[in-house]
């Protein structure tokens, strides 16, 4: 009897191998609408609540970090992290280090300069402009490659993205660059406009530690399809990328309660309905 109790137990927490272990979710929390942080502390975006619900749906925890972009890799290789989720574009180069899960979005560069700017795509990126990123970011490689190839400008790269819209809104760079969904947020957050866009076709994915020790990729990719099938995706897409982000605190607030009693469709219409109302 007592051996069968326990053969039993074992089939349990080895069904629930996932469900034991808290998920380390790396991110760089200064991109919205994929991830930032609300008023009360919150983190908050399209890619957090993807990882919240993707947690729920396999029952298993997860614990967010935010270590900042450059810092991804890394700590993914070391092991202090379990899934990078930060907009991140798949890369060959990257590939290399980390697994992908399959694509969840797609992005372009957009091109930001102040609101009373008269720049304009070729002016912006030559006449020795100061031009800001992120570092360690597509963007970053971009202008780097851009300079490489003889474009007059002076690249600023920037840990954080809040420092980098800072210096453009202050005047110390004159043009910053970001994931499209990105930068057309920025201008309704902050007095930016985008004047362009440079088509690079990015596809972004979530990144484990290569080799995916854990066997997260499968549960990411078949969550991110159970989403789709409730319908719970589309609430998601509607309140991060059509919404009012402004409204994200009073939102979350009002919706969280459902995803902690494990309704995730009603979390994601909720909330949905809240941002864009
Ligand atoms: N998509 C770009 C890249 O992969 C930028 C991502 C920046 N993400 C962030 N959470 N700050 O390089």
């Amino acid at each position: 009897m007592r051996k069968f109790l326990l053969a039993g137990l074992a089939v349990l927490l080895g069904l629930g191998a996932a469900a034991q272990q808290v998920i380390i979710v790396g991110t760089s929390a200064d991109w919205p609408p994929f991830e930032w942080v609300d008023a009360n502390g919150n983190y908050v975006g399209f890619d957090m609540d993807l990882m919240r619900l993707i947690a729920a749906l396999h029952g298993y925890q997860i614990e967010i970090q935010d270590i900042g972009f450059d810092a991804l890799i890394p700590a993914l290789e070391a092991g202090r992290i379990d899934i990078a989720a930060a907009g991140m574009t798949i890369t060959a180069e990257r590939a290399e280090r980390v697994d992908f899960s399959a694509p969840y979005w797609s992005a372009d560069q957009g091109v930001l300069v102040k609101e009373d700017s008269e720049l304009n795509l070729a002016t912006a990126l030559s006449l020795g402009h100061k031009v800001g990123a992120q570092l360690g970011t597509t963007q970053a490689e971009w202008l780097e490659e851009a300079v490489a190839a003889g474009a007059d400008i002076t690249v600023e790269l920037y840990e954080r993205n809040e420092l980098g819209i800072m210096d453009l809104v202050a005047g110390r760079i004159d043009v910053f660059v970001a994931d499209t969904p990105v930068a057309r947020t920025f201008t309704k957050l902050y007095p930016v406009k985008m004047i362009g866009i440079i088509i690079t076709g990015e596809e972004l994915g979530f990144a484990v530690q290569k080799g995916d020790p854990k066997g997260l990729l499968p549960l990411i990719n078949s969550g991110i399809a159970r989403l789709k099938e409730l319908g719970a995706w589309d609430f998601l897409v509607q309140a991060y990328f059509g919404g009012d982000l402004e409204k994200i605190t009073a939102c979350y607030a009002e919706a969280r309660g459902l995803l902690e009693a494990g309704d995730l469709v009603g979390y994601a219409r909720t909330l949905a309905d809240c941002m864009t109302e």
